[in-house]
C-alpha cells in the first residue's frame, strides 16, 4: 500500500476501507508516514468528508495505537461525560458525585489542559489535600467502595491523536466534523468507558459557534460511538454566555457545591439535572430518563449528592470540612466590584471575553508551562436577559493583584446593555440518541 494513492483516493471522494485506515495511523504513528503526506491527507478528509464507517475506523486505529484504560474490575455500567468546553463549565465537579449517589460507577481521568481555567484536576486541587495520584487497585478500590474516584491521566493515550491534532492545528485541518469528531471519541473509548453522554456546546463562547455545527458533530460523535458498541448520546447546550455565575478555580467548586445543596445558579441545576438524568439511565440505574431525574432531585434534597462527595474528598486525602465550610477553600485578597454604567437589560455577556479576563487574573494557563492562581476569578451577577440599575454589582472580581485595570476593561467590553425587554437564552437546544 503506498500513502500517495490513499490521498489520490480520498481527494476524489472515495472511501477508505478499513485496512487502509489502519495503514495511515500506523504509519503516522511510527513515523513512516511524514507530516507532509498526512497534511494532504488531512486537507483532503477536511473537502470530501468520511463515512460513518470511515469515522468509526480512524477511532479505532487512534484507540489502539496506545495503552487502553482496562476498568473491567469496576463493578457496574462505567458512563463518561464529555463537554466540548466552554467557560465557567464546572459541571463534572457537580455531576461526579451527583450520579454516583444514585449508584452510577463514575472512574473518571481528568486532565489539567489550557484555559481560562484549569481542567477539573485542577479544580478540585482547590480542595485542601485532594490528591489524584491514586494507583490503579486504589482507584478500582475506591470506585467500586464510593462509586466515585477521578484520577490524573497518565499512560500513553491516543498517541496517533495527539500527533495528528498537533499537525492539524498548523494545516488548518482542525476544523473538520470527522476529525474532531474521532479525536474526541478515540480519547473516551481508550479511557474505558462503556457508554458516553456527550455535552456539546453552542454559541459565541463555544468551540463550535453555530448550532447546525454543533448538531452536526454531536450527530457524528453518537453515530461513532453506536457504531463502535458503545451507548452514546448527546446534547446540545449553550454556551452563548458563561455557564453558572463563576469562572475560577475554588469559585467553580463552591458553586458546584451549592448545586448539589440544591441552590445555586439554574442553568447549571438543569444542566446537571439533564446530563445526570441520560447517565443514570445508561447506567441502567433507571428504566426512563423521567425517573432517573427523579432520582437525582431525591439525592440532592436529602443530602446523599453532598455526603457523597465528603466521602470522595476524604477518600482522596481532601479536607471534607469544605463542603460545609467553604470560606476554608483559597481566597483572593482582593474583592473588586464592577458596577454598571447604565440601566436596562443584560442582552449579551460574551464569554470569550470573560474567559480572558479569568486567565488574566491567573486562574487559567496560557502555555503548559503557566502556574495557575486557584483563588481568582469572576463572578457574574448579572446575566442574560436581568434588569440591571446604575450602580448595581455587574461583576465582582477576586484578585490577587491590585492593579486590574485592563480585566474591568474586558470585563466591561464583554457585557451589552438594551433598553428594551430580552429574553434569557435557551439552556438546552437539543438531545441526539
Ligand atoms: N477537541 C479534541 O479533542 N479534538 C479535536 O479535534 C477538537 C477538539
Amino acid at each position: 500500500m503506498r500513502m500517495v494513492d490513499l490521498i489520490e483516493k480520498k481527494r476524489d471522494g472515495n472511501e477508505l476501507t478499513k485496512e487502509e485506515i489502519r495503514f495511515v495511523i500506523e504509519g503516522y504513528t511510527s513515523g513512516d508516514i511524514p507530516d507532509y503526506q498526512m497534511s494532504a491527507l488531512a486537507m483532503a478528509i477536511f473537502f470530501q468528508d468520511m463515512t460513518t464507517e470511515e469515522r468509526a475506523e480512524l477511532t479505532m486505529a487512534m484507540v489502539e495505537s496506545g495503552d487502553q484504560i482496562d476498568l473491567s474490575a469496576i463493578e457496574g455500567i462505567k458512563v463518561d461525560k464529555h463537554s466540548t468546553g466552554g467557560v465557567g463549565d464546572k459541571t463534572t465537579i457537580a455531576l461526579a458525585p451527583l450520579v454516583a449517589a444514585v449508584g452510577v460507577p463514575v472512574a473518571k481521568m481528568s486532565g489539567r489542559g489550557l484555559g481560562h481555567t484549569g481542567g477539573t484536576i485542577d479544580k478540585l486541587e482547590a480542595i485542601p489535600g485532594f490528591s489524584v495520584e491514586i494507583d490503579t487497585s486504589k482507584f478500582t478500590k475506591l470506585v467500586n467502595q464510593n462509586k466515585l474516584a477521578v484520577v490524573g491521566q497518565s499512560g500513553n493515550l491516543t498517541p496517533a491523536d495527539k500527533k495528528l491534532y498537533s499537525l492539524r492545528d498548523v494545516t488548518a485541518t482542525v476544523n473538520s466534523i470527522p476529525l474532531i469528531a474521532s479525536s474526541i471519541m478515540s480519547k473516551k473509548i481508550a479511557s474505558g468507558a462503556d457508554a458516553i453522554v456527550l455535552d456539546v456546546k453552542t454559541g459565541s463562547g463555544a468551540f463550535m459557534k453555530k448550532l447546525e455545527h454543533s448538531k452536526e458533530l454531536a450527530e457524528s460523535m453518537v453515530a461513532i460511538g453506536k457504531n463502535l458498541g458503545r451507548d452514546t448520546m448527546a446534547i446540545i447546550s449553550d454556551m452563548n454566555q458563561p455557564l453558572g455565575r463563576t469562572i475560577g478555580n475554588a469559585l467553580e467548586v463552591k458553586e458546584a457545591m451549592e448545586m448539589l445543596r440544591g441552590e445555586g445558579p439554574d442553568d447549571l441545576k438543569e444542566l446537571c439535572l439533564t446530563l445526570g438524568s441520560q447517565m443514570v439511565y445508561l447506567a441502567k440505574k433507571a428504566s426512563s430518563i423521567e425517573e432517573a431525574r427523579i432520582k437525582l432531585e431525591e439525592v440532592i434534597g436529602n443530602g446523599r449528592a453532598l455526603e457523597t462527595l465528603k466521602t470522595f474528598i476524604e477518600a482522596q486525602n481532601g479536607d471534607p470540612s469544605i463542603v460545609d465550610d467553604p470560606t476554608k477553600l483559597p481566597t483572593a485578597q482582593h474583592i473588586i466590584e464592577v458596577e454598571a454604567k447604565e440601566s436596562g437589560m443584560i442582552a449579551e455577556i460574551i464569554a470569550d471575553k470573560i474567559g480572558t479576563a479569568a486567565m488574566l487574573l491567573g486562574a487559567g494557563r496560557a502555555t503548559k508551562e503557566s502556574t495557575i492562581d486557584l483563588a481568582v476569578g469572576i463572578v457574574l451577577n448579572k446575566k442574560i436577559g436581568d434588569h440591571v440599575e446604575i450602580g448595581d454589582s455587574l461583576v465582582t472580581i477576586h484578585a490577587n493583584s491590585e492593579d486590574v485595570s485592563e480585566v474591568i476593561d474586558i470585563v466591561v467590553g464583554a457585557y451589552s446593555i438594551a433598553n428594551q425587554k430580552v429574553a434569557k437564552p435557551t439552556l438546552i437546544y437539543d438531545v441526539i440518541h
